[in-house]
């Protein structure tokens, strides 16, 4: 298929590889820094053309399918834009920073012939899978998911997106954190309302958004999940995800898991295109996207499933120690 990257910067180099190795034919990238766009054609020996403005990509390239691989406020504007002129759309997480955001993609992802994939790619992981399967038709009661990282003063300094409210949307919870509270949410199911504090401590003087964060998530089963996360350490530990239910007690640490006391390991097998805390998980959610346009089927990670940890994450920023609703 004809391949189209808005946003050439780190995880682009992820999704670069990706695509080669699913033997998709990438004819254009855009970023607003062409040199971007220069090195990585050079780098990855691509017989591609380059843009500044996606517009004008989408409107001269005949695309099949543009990924979008951009900071978080532009998510939305991009997903319409090729959305509008029934191009596919892979995005990277959030699609989108605010409610309004949510309702703009909705009304385009109705519209459209075409389909809306997001990259929230912990799903696809063999271990996630395992453990999904455990559950089975089986409530779970409890949860916990823990991230414990180091983001320091020169992460936030290198892109001017990061750690800005109006930029990034938030910092914590919908960057890093986003993809445990999915997992969370895949697993246990969605919540009716959240309980949080956030706080920034270490990095005041530099970001606007919150370094730590704790949430309580309350479930129609009367059961919780809870978020735990911070970037103020100064080593990133692997993500812990615990979930208990009647007959299971399980701990996920990434491709171990503990299973009522049994030690287990699930692991995909496959190549690190990019820094391991990216993971694996992005190769085998290309090649299903990919999969699903070629056969015409639905890709199971859209709009409808993408749009539930936005809302977590939205009311959760809410909260500030109140009891917050979940919207439907
Ligand atoms: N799924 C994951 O595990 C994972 C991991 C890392 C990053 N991400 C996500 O990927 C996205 C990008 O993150 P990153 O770390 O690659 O950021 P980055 O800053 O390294 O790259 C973003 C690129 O977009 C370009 N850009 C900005 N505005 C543009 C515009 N109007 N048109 C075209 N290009 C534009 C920038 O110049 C930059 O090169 C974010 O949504 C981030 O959350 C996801």
């Amino acid at each position: 298929m004809r391949v189209g990257i808005i946003g050439i910067g780190a995880i682009a180099q992820l999704h670069i590889p990706a695509l080669l190795n699913a033997e998709q034919d990438i004819v254009a990238l855009c970023d607003i820094k062409l040199d971007r766009c220069l090195k990585a054609i050079e780098k990855f020996e691509l017989k591609a053309k380059s843009y500044e403005d996606y517009k004008e990509m989408i409107e001269k390239e005949n695309l099949d399918v543009v990924h979008v691989c951009t900071p978080h406020h532009l998510h939305a504007e991009m997903i319409c834009s090729a959305l509008d002129h029934n191009v596919n759309v892979l995005c990277e997480k959030p699609i989108a920073i605010n409610y309004e955001q949510l309702d703009m993609i909705k009304a385009s992802v109705e519209k459209s012939s075409a389909q809306l994939g997001v990259c929230q790619q912990n799903r696809f992981k063999a271990s996630m899978q395992y453990v999904k399967e455990l559950f089975d038709g089986e409530e779970i009661t409890a949860g916990s998911g823990y991230l414990c990282w180091q983001r320091d003063k020169n992460y936030y300094l290198s892109e001017d997106w990061r750690g800005q409210k109006e930029t990034e949307g938030g910092g914590v919870v919908i960057n890093q954190a986003l993809h445990t509270l999915d997992m969370l949410q895949w697993f246990c199911g969605m919540p009716k309302s959240v309980i949080a504090h956030t706080s920034c401590d270490t990095l005041k003087d530099i970001i606007n958004v919150e370094e730590t964060a704790f949430a309580i998530f309350n479930l129609p089963n009367g059961g919780r999940f809870i978020l735990n996360a911070t970037n103020s350490n100064t080593f990133s530990f692997p993500i812990t995800i615990m979930l208990h239910s009647k007959t299971k007690n399980v701990v996920i640490v990434d491709d171990n898991i503990i299973y009522n006391g049994q030690f287990v390991t699930r692991s995909d097998g496959l190549p690190l295109f990019g820094k391991e805390v990216w993971g694996v998980g992005h190769i085998i959610l290309i090649k299903e996207f990919y999969g699903a346009l070629a056969e015409g089927r639905k890709f199971h990670l859209d709009f409808e499933e993408a749009q539930k940890v936005v809302k977590l994450l939205l009311a959760l920023y809410e909260s500030e120690g109140k009891e917050i609703t979940i919207r439907g």
